[in-house]
Order: structure tokens, then sequence, then C-alpha cells
């Protein structure tokens, strides 16, 4: 007996020893991104403007990053607190907090260390993000189009606002360390290329993201490209699923025209339609119209003719249930 406890003892501080190698190596294998590059944006005024243009009405990082006002349709930006970060999303799974990405925060970041948080999703420091953060997608932004985000971001109104790191469980922690990912630059496709160009940009608009319903495990489903039904609950707005943006004709939309697609859009470009008060129990929406509603009507266009391009699928979503 004291024999098979000795061998038990033996085989227990063996399988120990090799989980505590196992989680040493694992923890200093990943993430897996290697060092930022050093590269140094040239901030012309052109470049600049793109930033700002894809940071506000494409990539919408403002969206996240800075405070909305639900009271509305689409919840607006506050004025004056575009980057200070702080929207806080408790989930299952933790509490995450965007950062603050104003010069205040991300000053003694270098541009190559801006552009792989951007793409790859780690911090200053080369710790994991979460991918709610959607580097994954930005990943696959043209290297024109990533310095000028980073161009843009020097630009931002400085705001002192200090955020908590968001904290997420185990084993959660552990699995996202896998996720980031080295940058592949893919070239951005011409405009004259009307379909590509707009797959381009549906992916790093997040169209894509948004639009296409996960498995618990946060893969696509596959054949629901852009489908919708992606569900997103809130305690106080309720639960609201995205729309069948496929060309289907009755639950999809199939019998919309490019004009009116770029209209639904266009109607929140003004300042009163940016504003709709939503009442208590009354839908709201998660799809940032308000931001997107921004974007030029030939890069809307562009989307909608490769929205055209994608297998229809028959799905029936309803969009808004009640908290
Ligand atoms: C859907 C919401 C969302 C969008 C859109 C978004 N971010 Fe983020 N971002 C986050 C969250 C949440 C984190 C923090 C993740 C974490 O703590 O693990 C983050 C982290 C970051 C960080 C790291 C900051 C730090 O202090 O570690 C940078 C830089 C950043 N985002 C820039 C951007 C830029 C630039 C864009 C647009 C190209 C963008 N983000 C779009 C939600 C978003
Ligand atoms: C943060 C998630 C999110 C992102 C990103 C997003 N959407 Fe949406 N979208 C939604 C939700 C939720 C709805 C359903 C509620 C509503 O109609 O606003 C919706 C609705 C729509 C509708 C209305 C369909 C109808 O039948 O009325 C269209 C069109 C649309 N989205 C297109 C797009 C396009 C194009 C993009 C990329 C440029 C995009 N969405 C990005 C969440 C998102």
């Amino acid at each position: 007996m004291k024999r098979f406890a000795k061998i038990f003892g033996v085989v227990v501080l063996v399988l120990v020893v090799l989980l505590g190698v196992g989680l040493v190596y694992f923890l200093s294998a990943f993430p897996k991104v290697g060092p930022a590059t050093n590269m140094r944006v040239a901030a012309t005024p052109e470049l600049v403007a793109r930033g700002k243009y894809l940071a506000n009405h494409v990539n919408v990082c403002i969206d996240c990053h800075s405070t909305r006002d639900f009271n509305y349709y689409s919840g607006p930006i506050v004025p004056g607190t575009e980057g200070q970060g702080g929207a806080e999303f408790i989930e299952a799974i933790g509490t995450l907090r965007a950062p603050n990405i104003t010069p205040s925060a991300l000053g003694n970041w270098t541009d190559g260390e801006i552009a792989r948080a951007i793409t790859s999703g780690v911090n200053k420091d080369g710790e994991a993000l979460f991918p709610m953060m959607p580097y994954p997608i930005y990943n696959q932004l043209a290297q024109e189009d990533l310095e000028a985000l980073v161009a843009y971001l020097r630009t931002l109104r400085p705001i002192e606002n200090e955020v908590p790191r968001s904290q997420v469980n185990f084993p959660l922690n552990l699995i996202m360390r896998t996720i980031p990912q080295p940058y592949n630059p893919q070239p951005r496709p011409s405009t004259s290329d009307t379909i590509a160009y707009g797959k381009y940009l549906s992916i790093v608009s997040g169209c894509n993201f948004c639009h296409t319903k996960t498995d618990d495990r946060g893969q696509p489903l596959p054949g629901m490209d852009f489908a919708g039904g992606m569900e997103f609950k809130d305690p106080k707005l309720g639960t609201m699923r995205t729309a069948n943006i496929t060309p289907e004709v009755d639950t999809g939309i199939g019998a919309w025209d490019r004009a009116y697609f770029i209209g639904r859009f266009k109607e929140y470009a003004d300042s009163t339609s940016s504003r709709i008060r939503v009442e208590k129990g009354e839908a709201n929406t998660l799809m940032p119209w308000t931001m997107y509603s921004g974007m030029t009507e030939e890069d809307l266009s562009a989307i909608y003719s490769y929205l055209r391009t994608v297998k229809p699928v028959r799905n029936e979503v309803e969009r808004f249930s009640q908290p």
C-alpha cells in the first residue's frame, strides 16, 4: 500500500511538472506575432484625411472607442469623446473595455506598435487583445489604409481618460493568446474593379463580421455568409439580431435597387436624422448607421455590387426582442 502511494505520488509529481513546463512553453510561445516593425508614417494632410474617413465611416474605430448615446437610434457618438475609450461590455466571458486611443494614451507607442495592435491584436507589451477588437478583419487592411489610420489617430484631440484593462476569464484568457496573427498586407483592389473593391470594403468595415452568424466557438456558420441572425443581448436595450443582407428576395435585400440601398445609409447623414430618440421598449440597433452614413456613394455602391454576388440565403430574422 505504501509502495503504491509512493508510485502514485511520483506520477502526480511528474504530471504537475509536465503541465508546468507545457504552460511555461505556451505562455512564452503565444501570442506569435513577433516584434513591431519600425515603420514611420509620413503624415501628409491627404493621409490624415483618408484615415479620418476610414476610422469614422468605414472601419468605424471611433464607434467602439468613444462614448455612444443609446437614448438615440443607432447610438450616435457623444461629441467630444472621440477615441477616449471606456465603453464597457460585461459578458459571461469577462469584462471588456475599449481603451483610450487618443494621443494621451498612445503618445509613447511607436507607429509600428499601433499598426501591430490594429492588424495583429497585441498591445505595446505584446499581450494579446480580445478579438472584440476586430483585428482579425483589420489583418486584411491594405498597407496604405493602415498607415492612414495610424496618421489619423495621432491627430485626435488628446483626452486624459484612464481605462482599466479588460478582464477575460479562464480558460479564454489563455485561448485568446493563440488568435493574434502576423500582418499579411494585401494590395487594395482598384476602385474600377468594383466587385473586388466592394468585397474589400465589406470585410474591413465589418459587414461580414456582424452579418454572418457564428457558432459557440466564434466560427462563421458555413453557407450562412451575410444571412444575418447574429445575436447581441443587452440587459437594457433588448436583444438585437443582424439582418439578412444576401440577395434573397423575400428575407434578404434582393428586392433593393442600388439607389434604395445607398439611400438607407444616407437617411442618417444629417444632424436631425442621426438623433432619433428611442423610447423604452422601442427597437434600437447596433448597426452603426450614423457612422456609415458618411461613407461615399461610390464606396456604398461598390459594397452593393459585391453583395449582389453573394449566395442568396433564405433566412427570416426577427431583429429585435424586448429585454
Ligand atoms: C467592435 C469594437 C471595436 C472596434 C470597431 C475597434 N476596436 Fe480597438 N479595441 C476594442 C476593444 C474592446 C479593445 C480592448 C481589447 C482588450 O482589452 O483585450 C481594443 C483595443 C485597441 C487598441 C489597443 C489599445 C491598448 O491600450 O491596448 C488599439 C490601438 C485599438 N483598439 C485601435 C483601434 C482602431 C485603430 C480601430 C479601427 C481600425 C479599432 N480599434 C476598432 C474595440 C474595438
Ligand atoms: C455591429 C454590427 C453590425 C455591423 C458592423 C454592420 N451591421 Fe448591418 N445591421 C446590424 C443589425 C443589428 C441590423 C438589424 C437592425 C437594423 O435594421 O438596424 C442591421 C441591419 C442592416 C441592414 C438593413 C436590412 C433591412 O432589411 O432593413 C442593412 C442593409 C445592413 N445592415 C447592411 C450592412 C452593411 C453593408 C454593413 C457594412 C458596411 C453592415 N451592415 C455592418 C448590425 C451590423
